[in-house]
């Protein structure tokens, strides 16, 4: 038998989420010019975006852009940092009860001042097409029906969608946020396609990180640390998943930052059998998560009226 020489690279192929969210979006277009021909109105998703962060503002600009892409109604809702918490949760009730709005999302982080978790919990779990409330994460614990939080969702469909294998898989996933890494070892464990991997979920206590990442089949880094995972982490021929997207400093860039992931691509790209870039990886999926869970509202909505 043959070996491999020990510098021997794989094959890398690159999970394309910026093409494959293309490509679906339109999918989602014409999913929604046959429901309004079928006589109902365009799904409507609302976004409520507090105070100045510039990333905070590029990823609710996009949700906005991709409604119109789509053929959606969207609302934008904007307040300045000091809005004061009892305003924020009369915006929520408004948005709960206004029969216009399928869904709607506050974008986090909200400033130091507010309780986000006390905005999550104000939203109708009908209308929570981000999925944080915490009867949608019930659900998703228990695997039943409901909401699932767009990027891990955006994850399973990429997955999915490139045809690759994860019953009998080990998936590593480092960070245990809410937001995404939480609720992505719960949709990777759970039964189904996707899905059915054994899962070990990493954090900031975990000891000899390296050696757990070492293991994993599927890795999915989602700490916010440019650059962590290093090639000595990660399995040859494992899947790596980049979730995350922190500007860093770069003067030569046009805007004087560029983004960068948690995974060192260059020097972990060469070991893998597949890689998501950052960015046009796994954003522009979380972005079609949302799309799809604003359009099965709608669907709920016109279904239960
Ligand atoms: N901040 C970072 N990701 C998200 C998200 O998916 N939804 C909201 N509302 N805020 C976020």
């Amino acid at each position: 038998m043959i070996t491999a020489p020990a510098s021997h690279t794989m094959d890398t192929e690159i999970l394309d989420g910026k093409g494959l969210s293309q490509k679906i979006k339109e999918e989602i277009a014409i999913e929604v010019t046959d429901w309004v021909a079928q006589g109902h109105r365009r799904p409507h998703l609302a976004a409520v975006l507090v105070g100045q962060d510039g990333a905070s503002r590029t990823y609710v600009d996009h949700k906005v852009k991709s409604c119109a892409q789509v053929g959606f109604e969207s609302t934008l809702i904007e307040r300045a940092a000091d809005v004061s918490q009892q305003e924020l949760l009369e915006i929520v009730a408004k948005l709960n009860a206004d029969p216009s709005i399928d869904g709607f999302i506050v974008q986090l982080p909200l400033p130091d001042h507010i309780d986000d978790q006390a905005v999550i919990e104000a939203v109708s779990p009908s209308k929570d097409v981000d999925g944080f409330h915490p009867s949608n994460m019930g659900n998703l614990a228990l695997g039943l029906p409901g909401f699932v939080p767009a990027t891990p969702a955006g994850i399973m469909t990429l997955l999915d969608r490139s045809g690759i294998e994860t019953a009998g898989k080990h998936a590593v996933v480092i960070g245990r946020s809410s937001i995404v890494g939480t609720p992505m070892s719960l949709l990777l464990s759970r039964s189904g396609n996707p899905g059915n991997c054994t899962v070990t979920l990493c954090h900031s206590r975990t000891q000899d990180l390296a050696a757990h990442c070492r293991r994993a089949d599927i890795l999915v880094a989602a700490v916010g640390r440019p650059g962590m995972v290093k090639a000595d982490m990660v399995k040859e021929g494992a899947v790596v998943i980049d979730v995350g997207i922190t500007r860093v400093e770069d003067p030569s860039a046009k805007r004087g930052f560029r983004l960068k992931g948690d995974v060192d691509f260059a020097d972990v790209a060469p070991k893998c059998s597949w890689i998501t870039p950052v960015p046009g990886g796994v954003g522009p999926m979380t972005i079609v998560s949302l799309l799809n869970n604003t359009l099965a509202a709608a669907r709920r909505s016109a279904a239960l009226a």
